[in-house]
């Protein structure tokens, strides 16, 4: 394989920057040409490609977004335009494909593969909800970002004895409300993968207001309940308990990778490139048990990723 193409798509996640200078570089060693395609899947139908050379991603570790940008692309699920992203690129010569993105962006990715077109995928989103790998690009990052921000919220819910309800992101998973919770040391964690009841929080934040406790944080992740919703709840229950909301929304998905971000960005970027080159496909690169790893893809977006029901059970001991 002499030229190999790289894209990120979906929602942007810090450490992608890392991941494409890891390919630049390692194709570079490896004598590989790699081409850079703007705007995710839209770049490939509109051949928006770019030859990379390492000086082309210089000062790019630290930062955070893509600079390949991203894009969403509905029509990508439209087999004549997946037919038509391969035969652009075996026009420029282009013998295999790296997809830096979450579930929606491997999801294509599989599409083009079993369309007999070689390419690897290396996961990445703040979401942490592929399956296979314990860990994808920008989740660490989101998750300090969302207990940074929790640390600070906390203040003002001791000095006022508010109770304070921080949603976090996570359309479909509660991986990093679930993180950002026992880490920051929420009572209640909500997210969509564990039922829930608001009356038995309602119950318990009477019995610690009794015991003199008068502040409250609760982390919700937006696909379980929207804090906003929540608080009318609480309040139809609790009308007396002073409530504010906070939603962190983009601040989780910008900013400088942590270090365990740039290094595992480095690490999949290297195995992705050198994954192509032993002929492997179809496969995406992620981590389990501290060993980077390929995981075949069609299992990464088709099984369900489960939640760790011990840290859950952790979070709520401690919480007491
Ligand atoms: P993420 O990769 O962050 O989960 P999305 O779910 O928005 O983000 O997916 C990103 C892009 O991947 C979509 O806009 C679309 O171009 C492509 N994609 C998503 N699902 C499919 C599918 N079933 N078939 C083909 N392409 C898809
Ligand atoms: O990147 C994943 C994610 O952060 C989800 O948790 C969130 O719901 C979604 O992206 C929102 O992104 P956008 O507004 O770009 O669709």
């Amino acid at each position: 394989m002499k030229r190999i193409a790289v894209l990120t798509s979906g929602g942007d996640a810090s450490g992608m920057n890392a991941a494409i200078r890891s390919v630049v570089r390692v194709g570079y060693v490896r004598k590989v040409e790699i081409i850079g395609v703007y705007r995710g899947y839209r770049g490939l139908l509109e051949k928006d490609f770019h030859p990379l050379l390492p000086r082309d991603v210089s000062g790019i570790l630290e930062r955070g977004g893509t600079i390949l940008r991203t894009s969403r692309v509905p029509d990508f699920k439209k087999e004549e335009n997946q037919y038509r992203a391969i035969k652009n690129m075996e026009e420029e010569g282009i013998e295999g494909l790296i997809v830096i993105g979450g579930n929606g962006s491997q999801t294509g990715n599989l599409a083009i593969s079993e369309k007999g077109f070689p390419t690897i995928g290396i996961a990445s989103t703040i979401d942490n909800d592929l399956w296979g790998t314990d860990y994808t690009i920008g989740f660490d990052t989101a998750v300090n970002t969302a207990i940074n921000a929790i640390d600070k919220i906390r203040d003002a819910a001791v000095s006022h004895g508010r109770t304070f309800i921080v949603e976090v992101m996570g359309r479909e998973a509660g991986f990093i409300a679930l993180d950002a919770g026992l880490g920051g040391g929420a009572d209640f964690i909500l997210i969509p993968e564990m039922p829930f009841s608001i009356d038995k929080i309602t119950e318990n934040m009477k019995e610690a207001f009794r015991k003199r406790k008068m502040h409250h944080l609760i982390v919700c992740a937006e696909g379980a309940i929207h804090a906003r919703d929540l608080e009318k709840e609480i309040k139809k229950r609790m009308p007396e308990v002073e409530t504010r909301v906070s939603v962190l929304g983009y601040i989780q998905r910008g900013g400088s990778p942590t270090r365990f971000d740039r290094i595992i960005a480095s690490q999949f970027g290297e195995f992705a490139v050198d994954a192509l080159l032993g002929g492997e496909k179809g496969k995406l690169v992620g981590i389990k048990d501290n060993k980077i790893t390929l995981i075949p893809l069609k299992d990464a977006v088709t099984k369900r990723k489960r939640i760790n029901k011990d840290l859950y059970k952790l979070a709520e001991e401690v919480s007491v």
